[in-house]
């Protein structure tokens, strides 16, 4: 079969199951899918030259998992066009007809790279055992809220986020999937303290590229000459991911790009085009309140 054909019978079958449902890992929304296959996740077996790129959902997770992969093919743009991003670097706690992120993930040769989702407690502990090295990318909260319900909404496999203001109040309280913003965002902060964790900032990287992509780079043991570090600037800007088919992943069936882009809009700021006043104050005081035992900060704009 055409892998464009296999795409639409693929699309036609998701079309016809509902949505996938959600259920829970220790109060913790997740994928029933993932849920049913918790265990085998949990004893997930890490390696200790396995980097790990964790974040809350639409935190730029893909544009670090470029980032690392470009880093880690001295900026070699072929090799990193080997494959989609989610074959190049397995989600683990993934599971669907089509995709076991685990099964991915141990049919892979080391050095691995993977991503997650979990929070810290849910984080399969042989990846503490084993010291491994942690990427996590955070993002302000109004931004990440923005492009979660976007994505929600192109997605055929989430469920439907509903409409705006329904969503804007499900996302404080911390009811979607992989659980609350702040809890995520705080308790790898603090894991920074104790493991082996870069922690950075979505609007970090969009101001200052360069800059945070040496980081990751001495982070990874890696020594880029100035060129190679252009290239690498260029190649995972947002204009050039958007038009990479092996990153924008228009070779996911389950996402409807015509709803709303993956690659939307790449921008810090984009709530302000969302929220209204009442939102805004709403969101300032339940974020001061539930980041009041915190020294973490976050820019909202540019
Ligand atoms: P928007 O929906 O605000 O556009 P994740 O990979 O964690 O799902 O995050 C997706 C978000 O990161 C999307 O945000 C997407 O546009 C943004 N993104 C991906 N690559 C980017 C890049 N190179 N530069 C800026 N933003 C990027």
């Amino acid at each position: 079969m055409s892998q464009e054909k296999e795409k639409e019978t693929m699309e036609l079958k998701w079309n016809l199951m509902d949505r996938e449902t959600a259920s829970q890992v220790r109060g913790i929304a997740l994928f029933k899918s993932t849920c049913d296959y918790w265990n085998k996740i949990w004893d997930f077996q890490a390696k200790p030259d396995d980097v790990l790129i964790s974040s809350y959902p639409k935190a730029g997770t893909t544009w670090l998992q470029e980032i690392v992969d470009m880093i880690h093919n001295d900026g070699d743009v072929e090799k990193t066009r080997r494959a989609p991003i989610n074959i190049r670097m397995p989600f683990i706690e993934r599971i669907n007809s089509r995709y076991v992120g685990l099964d991915q993930a141990n049919a892979m040769p080391s050095p691995r790279f993977l991503k997650t989702h979990l929070p810290v407690q849910l984080l399969p502990p042989s990846f503490w055992k084993e010291n491994c090295k942690i990427i996590y990318v955070a993002r302000n909260i109004k931004d990440n809220m923005v492009s979660y319900f976007h994505f929600q909404r192109m997605h055929k496999g989430f469920p439907d986020p509903g409409s705006w203001e329904e969503y804007f109040e499900t996302f404080l309280e911390g009811k979607g999937l992989w659980g609350s913003w702040y809890d995520h965002v705080k308790r790898w902060w603090e894991a920074k303290d104790t493991y082996p964790i870069l922690y950075l900032f979505y609007e970090d990287i969009k101001k200052h590229p360069r800059r945070e992509i040496e980081k990751v780079m001495e982070f990874l043991g890696k020594n880029l000459d100035e060129k190679v570090l252009d290239k690498i600037v260029y190649y995972t800007s947002f204009n050039v991911m958007k038009n990479n088919p092996m990153s924008n992943y228009t070779f996911e069936p389950l996402m409807n790009h015509s709803v709303s882009p993956f690659m939307r809009k790449g921008v810090i700021g984009d709530w302000k085009t969302h929220f209204t006043v009442a939102q805004n104050e709403r969101c300032n005081e339940d974020y001061r309140e539930k980041m009041a035992d915190t020294m973490l900060s976050f820019s909202m704009e540019y």
